[in-house]
C-alpha cells in the first residue's frame, strides 16, 4: 500500500467533532491528511504531519469529505426536455411525467442504461461526489426493474429497489394487483441486487396503506426502507417512515407539526431534502430551518432524475439550501456529507478522520463556505476516491 500526505490545506472539514475546533464540522486550519491505500490514516495540523510515500501540495485550498448523494434516479432512457420547457411556461409538475421515462427506459438496451449511469456517476464525481445511491423505478416489470438494478449493482454499492414509483401503465385499472406484483414476484427478482426499498407515497402514486405494504414486504426480504414522502402535498409518508424506522424520509416539502415532531424524535430516520427538485419544478422549498431547529437530522441530496431535478451537482444543492432553505453554510456542508452518510447508514464515508474511506474533495477556495458564497462556479479541483485521484 502506498501513502500520500495532502498538505497545505487551509481549511479542512473532518465532520469529526473530536478533531479541530470542536464544532460539528470538526474544522482544522492549516491542515494535512494522510491517505494510506483506500483509508484515511492521519488528520491534523500540517506542521505535525508524518512522512508518507508521496506528497501533494493543496496550495492553501479547502478540503472536505467527498459528497454523499443519498438519493438519485439514474437508471433511465431518454430525457424530458419538452416537459421541462412546458413547465417553465406554467404547466405544473405531476407524477404523470414519469410514464414518459418508463416508455423510453423500456426501449433502452442494457448497454445504454449502463452507459447513462456511468456518465452521471462520472459527472457527479467531477463535482466532488464519491458516494451515490441510485434507484430503479422506470421499468415497472419484474424483468425491467431487475435488469436495471443488475446494471446499478455493477457500478455503485448503494442500490434501491423502487418498483413502486408509479403504478405501471398496464395496471392503471387495478393498482392493488400492481402492489401485489411489486411486493411479490418483482421483489423476488430485485432483492438480490438491492440494499434498500423505496416507494413514492403521494397522490397519483401510492397511498399510505400501499406504501406500508411495499416497505414491509421489502423489509421481510432484507431490504431497508426509505421513502419519497410529502413531496407534492401533505400525507402520511413521513410518519410512516418514522414508524417503520426507515433510514430516510425524502423530500419533506409539505410538513405539518406532527411530521416535524416525528422527525425530530426519530432515532433512525433522516430528513433528506432535495432542493434541485423545487428549483426545477418551480415549487416552494422545504423548510430546513424548521427541521433543524426542532432537532431533526437533515441530509441534502440531488434527486438527480430526468423529470423533477436533472442536476448531479451537490455544490448547487448546498448553495440553494443556504440561500432558500434557511441553512447556514456549515449546516449545508454537513448535510451534504455527514448527513448523506447517515441517510445511507454509513460510518465509513462523510467524514475525514482516521479509518474513514479515503474520499476527499479539494476546492479551489480557501474555505468550504465558498460552496454557497460562489454559486455556479466549478470549485472542485481534485477528487480522491478510495485513495486514488479520480478527477
Ligand atoms: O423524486 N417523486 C418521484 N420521483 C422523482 C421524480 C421522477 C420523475 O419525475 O421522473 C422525484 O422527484
Ligand atoms: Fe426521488
Amino acid at each position: 500500500m502506498t501513502s500520500t500526505v495532502i498538505t497545505n490545506i487551509r481549511t479542512l472539514v473532518t465532520n469529526d467533532p473530536a478533531l479541530g475546533d470542536g464544532g460539528p464540522l470538526g474544522l482544522v486550519e492549516d491542515a494535512a491528511v494522510v491517505l494510506d491505500g483506500d483509508r484515511v490514516a492521519w488528520v491534523g495540523r500540517a506542521a505535525d504531519a508524518p512522512a508518507a510515500d508521496s506528497a501533494y501540495d493543496a496550495e492553501g485550498r479547502a478540503a472536505l469529505p467527498g459528497f454523499v448523494d443519498s438519493h438519485s434516479h439514474l437508471l433511465f432512457g431518454g430525457d424530458r426536455t419538452a416537459e421541462f420547457n412546458a413547465r417553465m411556461s406554467g404547466r405544473p409538475y405531476t407524477a404523470g411525467g414519469i410514464r414518459t421515462t418508463v416508455a423510453a427506459t423500456r426501449e433502452a438496451g442494457d448497454d445504454e442504461l449502463a452507459r447513462n449511469l456511468r456518465r452521471f456517476l462520472d459527472e457527479a464525481r467531477r463535482q466532488g461526489t464519491t458516494t451515490m445511491e441510485t434507484k430503479s423505478g422506470y421499468g415497472l416489470t419484474p424483468e425491467q426493474e431487475s435488469r436495471a438494478l443488475r446494471v446499478a449493482a455493477g457500478q455503485t454499492d448503494e442500490v434501491t429497489y423502487m418498483g413502486a414509483h408509479i403504478v405501471a401503465p398496464e395496471y392503471a385499472d387495478d393498482p392493488a394487483a400492481y402492489v401485489d406484483l411489486v411486493t411479490g414476484p418483482m421483489l423476488d427478482a430485485c432483492a438480490p441486487y438491492a440494499r434498500w426499498v423505496d416507494v413514492f407515497c403521494e397522490k397519483g402514486a401510492f397511498d399510505g396503506d400501499q406504501a406500508r405494504a411495499v416497505l414491509t414486504a421489502g423489509r421481510a426480504k432484507g431490504l431497508v426502507p426509505r421513502i419519497h414522502a410529502n413531496q407534492l402535498s401533505p400525507g402520511p409518508g413521513v410518519r410512516l417512515a418514522v414508524e417503520l424506522g426507515a433510514a430516510s424520509a425524502d423530500h419533506c416539502t409539505h410538513l405539518g407539526d406532527a411530521d416535524v415532531d416525528a422527525l425530530a424524535d426519530a432515532e433512525e430516520t433522516v430528513a433528506t431534502l432535495l432542493p434541485g427538485c423545487e428549483f426545477s419544478t418551480r415549487a416552494v422549498y422545504p423548510d430546513a430551518r424548521r427541521l433543524l431547529d426542532a432537532g431533526a437530522t437533515v441530509a441534502l441530496s440531488t434527486d438527480c432524475n430526468p423529470g423533477s431535478s436533472f442536476t448531479s451537482s451537490m455544490p448547487f444543492c448546498v448553495a440553494i439550501a443556504v440561500r432558500e432553505m434557511g441553512m447556514t453554510p456549515d449546516e449545508a456542508v454537513w448535510s451534504a456529507t455527514a448527513g448523506g452518510a447517515r441517510a445511507l447508514r454509513r460510518t465509513d464515508v462523510g467524514r475525514l478522520s482516521p479509518g474513514a474511506r479515503a474520499d476527499l474533495t479539494l476546492l479551489d477556495a480557501p474555505s468550504h463556505v465558498h460552496l454557497a458564497y460562489r454559486p455556479g462556479v466549478p470549485l472542485t479541483t481534485r477528487v480522491w476516491h478510495r485513495g486514488t485521484p479520480v478527477a
